[in-house]
């Protein structure tokens, strides 16, 4: 079939593929753990519901300005006041369909083809295929140090003439990895210097442990006019549990908003105003939801890396935030697609292989789901890849049985 360049490049989404057949294994009774999930268990707030209910139950559901709502726009700015010390116009706001479509029209508005993005490793897996989306090429750095923190020096030595744009999603998918302050002032400094546009993916960024407080880019940036080349992104998705809601946002300055309105409009229009709605309903209400899921979380995470820790071999860094562990299998098994595999087939259970992240090695284990899960999952991920665990195990009333090596 005759397809075109960009369909034959893209791959699908293996978080969203995993998710799928996670779905489908349960749909056929069988007793799944999936830790592949990029989403909070909890409900979304009740203001978000009887915001898009109040709306529904009008009846009338229309188009609405492709970027936003007036009414989330002002949401959004008074976020953007609230975490960023910084005061916006709706000009300088537009709302998307998710994180994901602000990032992507955000891409689409300022790279041309065969220009670069940088992304520090592991990286989001959306990234490069949106960088291909765009006719550009994704380019991932490497920390030379082997760590999950990113430092300037490596960055800097990617950076050419080709480099249009710095990614940079702190805490990190997948690794959990919250980067220091330092990093983000110099990594601001850096951009406003080389005169790049970078984009601060924060969706992640309250979901954070140990008293840790979420970081302000804007704070440490120089240009804070019309000049400015800083893009941030975030969303209700993670922090409210709104994931099927799809609402996103981007703040920067009033060129790119206009350009990136301008793609939205052509490609989805304005995101639907129920959901709109129900994103204004979280933002402006009760907020305990996030501190609760943030407090869940970080427990999740003590029982998960706790019992990490019981499996020999297996090498991991505690996750500053998010809901994502990821850990070093290779000394069991050095292809992350592989161990995956064998976790589904032998003890069902879904986790992301780390080399979709650009690391090999490694797989993404979520801890958004219950504790029991997360106890049970892991202990059928020690049963299979520990040689000397006992032969049998059991998942409920079924007998497994261990017959590979
Ligand atoms: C790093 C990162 N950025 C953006 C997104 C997109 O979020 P949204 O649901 O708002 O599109 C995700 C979702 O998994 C993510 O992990």
């Amino acid at each position: 079939m005759s397809l075109s360049y960009i369909a034959k490049n893209i791959h699908a989404s293996p978080t969203l593929a995993l998710n799928e057949k996670a779905q489908i294994l349960r749909e056929k009774g069988e007793p799944v753990i999936n830790f592949s999930v990029g989403e909070p268990k909890s409900r979304a707030p009740i203001d978000a519901i009887l915001a898009a209910v109040q709306n529904l139950n009008t009846g009338e559901v229309r188009y609405v300005p492709p970027d936003g709502i007036p009414a989330l726009k002002k949401a959004i700015i008074r976020y953007t006041e609230e975490f960023y010390n910084r005061t916006v116009a709706p000009e300088n706001v537009i709302a998307s369909s998710g994180a994901k479509q602000a990032i992507m029209v955000a891409l689409q508005a300022i790279l041309n083809p065969q220009e670069e993005v940088i992304y520090p490793a592991p990286y989001w897996v959306s990234y490069p295929e949106m960088a291909k989306l765009c006719g550009g090429i994704g380019v991932p750095v490497y920390p030379e140090d082997g760590s999950f923190y990113p430092r300037i020096q490596d960055i800097e030595q990617r950076v050419g003439s080709y480099t249009k744009a710095i990614i940079i999603n702190s805490p990190n998918n997948p690794s959990g990895a919250m980067y220091s302050e330092e990093f983000i002032a110099d990594i601001v400094d850096f951009c406003e210097k080389r005169d790049l546009y970078l984009i601060m993916d924060d969706i992640y960024h309250r979901l954070i442990f140990d008293g840790r407080k979420p970081i302000n880019c804007w704070e440490f940036a120089k240009k804070k006019d019309e000049n400015s080349k800083l893009i941030i992104v975030n969303g209700v998705s993670k922090q409210y549990a709104m994931t099927g809601f799809r609402i996103g946002w981007a703040v920067a300055n009033k060129k790119i908003i206009e350009a990136m309105a301008n793609i939205q409009g052509h490609q989805t229009g304005g995101p639907s105003v129920v959901l709109q709605l129900a994103a204004v309903g979280a933002l402006n209400g009760i907020q305990s939801s996030v501190e609760n899921l943030r407090v869940t979380l970080e427990n999740n995470r003590n029982v998960m890396c706790d019992l990490l820790r019981t499996i020999d071999g297996v090498k991991f860094k505690v996750p500053d935030g998010t809901f994502y562990c990821f850990a070093d299998f290779s000394a069991y098994e050095k292809s992350s697609h592989k161990l995956s595999q064998l976790l589904i087939d032998k003890v069902m259970v879904l986790t992301v292989p780390g080399v979709e992240f650009g690391m090999e090695g490694y797989i993404r284990l979520s801890f958004a789901g219950t504790i029991k899960e997360i106890q049970e999952g892991i202990e059928r991920i020690k049963w299979a890849i520990d040689p000397n665990a006992p032969n049998e195990l059991y998942i409920g009333d079924r007998k497994l049985v261990r017959d590979w090596a």
